[in-house]
């Protein structure tokens, strides 16, 4: 068909997922196949998430309310901060493309890191931005690296903190500095996707105060992690309100879902789960690490529910080697492949496999 469409999405790939575990089933004729690449919560999601759920179904014929009222009260005072301060969205992958939409003037530079997550990349070609990347210095990012990168054409600075894929994270006395020293007419978004399984004191946990000292901050926050929602696409924004005003225009009439709504609300309250999720994460993180360094591997030290390791062996070869075993990780550049923390159980398994392709 030759119908034209924009020049912008001339390059763009689109997304391509990783087989779903029905399919490396079938294809490898296995009875086992455990995931262990999209970072999702071994956990599942609290029991009120799921009570929540069903209380809402009777509801599915009406549309969501398109304000998110309740989940914005909830989450506002949660936080200490204004309704107007807060913007839920259907997932951080939703936030991340209407910023882009909203902001994002053909020419205008948009600096992120390599490697980080690859949404910023694609939705600022999407719009006819400049990517400026700044590579990364001993996995983490390199705040002074992007400082100098700033020019009068800089409109947005990604921050994934703590970062995906390599897990490292930036401190507060760094992140400080930073946005310190950041003209306040450049938007820096700090994406805290990971931030509920930080174990260092030493993070950042202040920034929704930081944000109110720096309007240009926008804080972004998601359920599909720690709270186990992946599959429920609910997310949300702390900042200045009127930035999330011009966000709030963009945005469809009803991009968060009844049951996205409701079960939200019921994942803020659940702190005990959060504690579980926390827990089991380290645990199996410890064992992971151990592991690592008995058979020798170099890995980022990880403040996510991700490793990325460096296994000495091709990732895309050892990542098909361990599919065909039932094992599904993400391959990454070289030698290094990121593998998300799962339930002991596989865990153990993913290095049973890992020791049956490389040994
Ligand atoms: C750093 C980062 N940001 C955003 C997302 C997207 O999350 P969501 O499920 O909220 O769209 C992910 C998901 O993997 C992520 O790793």
């Amino acid at each position: 068909m030759s119908i034209d469409f924009r020049n912008e999405i001339r390059n763009l790939e689109p997304y391509r997922p990783g087989k779903p575990i029905k399919d490396v089933k079938r294809e490898y004729n296995l009875n086992k196949v455990i995931k262990l690449a999209s970072n999702e919560n071994p956990l599942g999601c609290s029991p009120k998430v799921k009570e929540a759920i069903i209380n809402t179904l009777d509801e599915l014929a009406i549309y969501p309310d398109g304000n998110s009222t309740e989940l914005k009260e909830t989450l506002a005072s949660t936080l200490g901060i204004d309704v107007n301060e807060i913007l839920p969205s259907g997932g951080s992958d939703e936030m991340i493309d209407l910023i882009a939409k909203t902001y994002i003037d053909k020419d205008d530079e948009i600096i992120m890191a390599d490697i980080t997550f690859p949404r910023y990349i694609q939705t600022t070609e999407m719009m006819g931005g400049t990517p400026i990347i700044v590579p990364l210095k001993e996995f983490t990012f390199d705040l002074k690296g992007i400082l100098e990168r700033i020019t009068n054409k800089t409109k947005i600075i990604w921050i994934c903190n703590p970062n995906n894929p390599t897990g490292t994270m930036i401190t507060e006395k760094e992140f400080v500095d930073f946005i310190t020293n950041v003209p306040p007419k450049v938007l820096v978004i700090s994406d805290e996707a990971y931030r509920e399984y930080v174990t260092r004191d030493d993070y950042p946990f202040n920034t929704v105060e930081l944000s109110k000292k720096h309007p240009n901050l926008l804080v972004m926050r998601t359920f599909s992690k720690a709270y186990g929602l992946a599959g429920i696409r609910v997310a949300y924004t702390i900042g200045n309100k009127d930035i999330l005003e011009n966000i709030n225009k963009v945005r469809g009439p009803f991009n968060v879902n009844i049951l996205a709504q409701s079960a939200a609300i019921a994942a803020i309250k659940d702190t005990e789960f959060l504690k579980k999720s926390y827990k089991a994460n380290l645990e199996g993180k410890n064992y992971l690490y151990s592991e690592f360094d008995k058979l020798g591997f170099n890995y980022a030290p990880s403040e996510t529910n991700h490793i990325f390791v460096n296994v000495g062996r091709n990732g895309q070869e050892v990542f098909l080697e361990l599919q065909k075993r039932g094992v599904i990780i993400r391959p990454m550049k070289g030698d290094f492949i990121r593998v998300s923390i799962g339930t002991m159980e596989e865990n153990s398994l993913f290095i049973e496999k890992l020791k049956e392709v490389l040994l």
